[in-house]
């Protein structure tokens, strides 16, 4: 795909205003007011821009109502794949394709979408995808912890206005989900089950009724075609609230399970560093898959507590160990060889993320990852170099 200005139909609805097709000159990856690349994390509609539209162009499957694509064209987006004119579409999920085709003609439907798992394991990453490929904008947002209120999840009042002017519906300050209703777009809710139980119990009305209501006003704002939910919980945490069996059946769960094989984790890890270390303009080499796969076998090893030969048995830390901490300890190993080595990630440079990652228990986990080091480590011989690093750092 070539870089810069192309004129092309492209769809896009700024917020708050009617949707629709509009004729204009889009620059890839360009955002009103921010140079070129000048964003640190761009949307999922911003980075993949161009994927989307070419998208838009060809798919020939029947879009439900206010969908940008069709549920196959998401699937596509989500998975990858090259499309009939020869454009490649990266692939944003690495997995079972059954699983996103599940997710997708969930939201086809009344029900709303939950995305449970493990930590990293790419939940919040699908959701943002989803919502990006059907609606164009993965911004209606709502992130869920234990202060979330009520007024974040339906509505809230711009005081100032409430006290010139009264209760009018100038004066209120519609939530993500709101405007998802309004606007017929996808709204997402982050942790859904960090959020108090009576304040999650608000979704029931807009899950099942498709309506907020807005009492002070005697007046109400109804969904239209278009609007879903997509929450994302992870069955991990402490401290959660288990949502109410009423709220469950609003929802259709989808688990995102650990990646199966060693492969796919590698996969996924060498991709993502790859397009991170693009974004943050990283002056290192792409990294030797070789020392991923090294990472990602150590996590997996610990993770499952067995060898990858199933011979030998180890202990689990406490930590999750997940993918998404693979990618952060290699992210961080290329920082350290781009900057302070000579741009070839090397064993001395993940070590201190690796033991970083293992050990979130200072007593515990140290005793779990020396044995791990001294048993398992040390035996194999073509990792010396990073059972000597790994000695250094602990
Ligand atoms: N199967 C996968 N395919 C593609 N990317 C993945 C996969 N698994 C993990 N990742 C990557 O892992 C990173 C973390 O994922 P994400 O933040 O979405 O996890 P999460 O499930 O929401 O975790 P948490 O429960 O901590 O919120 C993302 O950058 C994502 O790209
Ligand atoms: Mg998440």
């Amino acid at each position: 795909m070539s870089e810069g200005k192309r004129t092309a139909k492209v769809p896009r609805t700024p917020r708050g205003k009617g949707e629709g097709v509009v004729e204009g000159v889009v620059e890839e990856g360009v955002v009103e007011g921010v140079e070129k690349g000048g964003l640190l994390r761009e949307h999922g509609e911003q980075e993949f821009a161009a994927e989307l539209l070419e998208l838009g162009n060809v798919d020939k499957g029947k879009r439900p109502p206010n969908w940008r694509l069709s549920p196959q064209g998401v699937v596509t987006y989500l998975m990858g794949g090259t499309l009939e004119n020869g454009f490649e579409v990266t692939p944003k999920y690495i997995g079972d394709r059954r699983i996103i085709e599940i997710a997708v003609a969930t939201l086809t439907t009344d029900r709303a979408l939950l995305l449970l798992g493990v930590p990293g394991t790419a939940k919040s990453w699908v959701s943002e995808h989803l919502a990006a490929a059907i609606s164009g904008d993965s911004t209606l947002l709502i992130q869920g912890t234990a202060g979330t209120s009520e007024e974040s999840v339906r509505y809230g009042w711009n005081y100032a206005r409430l006290l010139a002017d009264g209760p009018v519906m100038e004066a209120l300050v519609p939530s993500p989900l709101m405007r998802g209703m309004q606007d017929g777009k996808i709204a997402r809710v982050e942790e859904l089950t960090r959020i108090a139980a009576d304040v999650q119990d608000s979704l029931i009305t807009i899950l099942s009724e498709k309506t907020l209501p807005i009492p002070e006003l005697g007046n109400e704002v109804q969904a239209r075609k278009g609007f879903n939910v997509i929450a994302t919980a992870n069955d991990r945490d402490k401290g959660i609230n288990d949502l109410s069996s009423a709220l469950k059946r609003r929802f259709n769960t989808v688990v995102l399970p650990l990646p199966k094989t060693v492969d796919e984790e590698v996969e996924i890890v060498r991709r993502r560093v790859e397009s991170l270390g693009r974004s943050l303009e990283l002056p290192a080499e792409p990294p030797a898959l070789e020392e991923i796969r090294r990472i990602v076998t150590i996590f997996r090893e610990l993770r499952s507590g067995v060898t990858g030969d199933g011979k030998t048995k180890v202990k689990s830390p406490s930590g999750t160990l997940s993918t998404a901490e693979a990618i952060s300890v290699v992210n961080s190993g290329i920082a350290l060889a781009a900057h302070f080595g000579d741009g070839t990630l090397r064993a001395s440079d993940v070590a201190s993320g690796l033991i970083g990652a293992v050990i979130k228990d200072p007593v515990q986990d140290k005793v779990v990852w020396k044995e791990y080091l001294e048993t398992v480590l040390k035996e194999r011989k073509d990792w010396k170099d990073l059972y000597k690093a790994c000695r250094e750092v602990s």
